[in-house]
């Protein structure tokens, strides 16, 4: 068989064990795999690498992804899907693995369904793709997320001041929520719940009177005050009709120290969550999902997803993983409450 595998989006931690797992599993049976380079953009472009075992030495550790990414997006391109499918042919694939979010998950379920064999597997720091428990990535940025907070603690401390930390997350509240929990943020702020600055300041200040000198306030790039538009740092939409967002930090920052009157300051922790090495259990759960990847291909069961539920690797469909996003459990929200203030 001939397999291409594609990695799309924002890049994250964990990717190249799943390329590495898909070619070690794949030249096992003998099978061949071609990387396409750059996402979609790759396959539009016929742009492509073989696979083999020189070219995945040493990677399981590496971040980012030796394939490249973008954010192509074939649907908006003229003759986009036509292009794809006549490169696809062109290039003797048997099947195509797409390793992505929601949106390059997106266009693998759509082009399943124009007659390609396709199989996602799930990736995303923000952890907020449907239908799998988690997706690799996460974990990495989580922990990078949970130093940083311990780091703040220190100056914070020292400094009598409020440290307010934006993280990513677009959609979802599940960096936040994990790492503000592992780092004992004393309060986060989530894209699912509106902000209440009222509340956010009265739990600050209650802290402060019981003899607490500092704070720590994590909070999601993606979270809004209700009834207000999300922080952009630019207009421009990307071709999955995406902003870049970036800016609810500094806002609040400005807020609290004149509500309160507690010396604020902001930390935008950016794609130093995305970068570096994934974490032991990122780099597992990438070589399981690749693994898993190659047996659905081997089996022709496409249009199918590898997903983690519980501590088992199972397969759902693409359609299904890619209808809603999976926005934070309130169930972890309520425990994150009970260390406000
Ligand atoms: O989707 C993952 C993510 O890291 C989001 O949390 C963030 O909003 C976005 O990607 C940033 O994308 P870019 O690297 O294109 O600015």
């Amino acid at each position: 068989m001939k397999i291409g595998i594609l990695t799309g989006g924002g890049d994250c931690p964990g990717l190249n064990p799943v390329i590495r797992a898909v070619v070690r599993a794949a030249m096992n049976d003998s099978s061949e795999v071609v990387g396409i380079k750059y996402g979609w953009k790759g396959l539009l472009e016929k742009d492509c690498m073989p696979l083999d075992l020189r070219s995945i030495s040493g990677i399981l550790p590496r971040g980012g992804t030796i394939l490249g990414t973008s954010r192509t997006n074939p649907y908006k391109k003229e003759n986009g899907v036509e292009t794809a499918k006549k490169n696809f042919k062109e290039l003797g694939l048997d099947a195509l693995i797409a390793v992505g979010g929601e949106d390059t998950l997106g266009v693998a379920t759509k082009l399943f369904k124009d007659g390609l064999n396709t199989v996602g597997v799930p990736k995303t720091i923000d952890n907020d793709l449907g239908a799998t428990d988690f997706t690799f990535g996460f974990d990495t940025a989580a922990n990078i997320v949970m130093e940083c907070i311990d780091r703040l603690h220190t100056t914070a401390e020292s400094h009598n001041r409020i440290m307010v930390v934006e993280v990513m997350g677009r959609h979802a509240g599940w960096i936040a929520a994990y790492s503000g929990i592992a780092g004992g943020a004393d309060y986060i702020l989530v894209p699912e719940i509106p902000i209440d600055l009222g509340e956010l300041c009265s739990s600050i200040k209650k802290r402060h009177e019981r003899g607490k000198n500092f704070s720590i306030i994590v909070v999601s790039e993606g979270a809004a005050f209700k009834d207000k538009d999300l922080q952009l740092q630019e207009q421009k939409l990307d071709e999955f009709g995406h902003v870049r967002l970036g800016g609810i930090g500094e806002m609040l920052g400005k807020l609290i120290e004149e509500k309160t009157g507690y010396e604020t300051r902001v930390t935008v922790l950016g794609h130093i969550q995305r970068g570096g090495s994934p974490t032991a259990f990122d780099r597992v759960l990438g070589t399981r999902f690749g693994v898993k990847a190659y047996e659905l291909v081997k089996a022709k069961k496409f249009g199918k997803m590898v997903s983690l539920k519980g501590n088992e690797i199972v397969d759902v469909s693409l359609e299904e993983a890619t209808r809603a996003l999976r926005t934070l459990d309130p169930k972890l929200y309520d425990i994150a409450k009970i260390f406000f203030g």
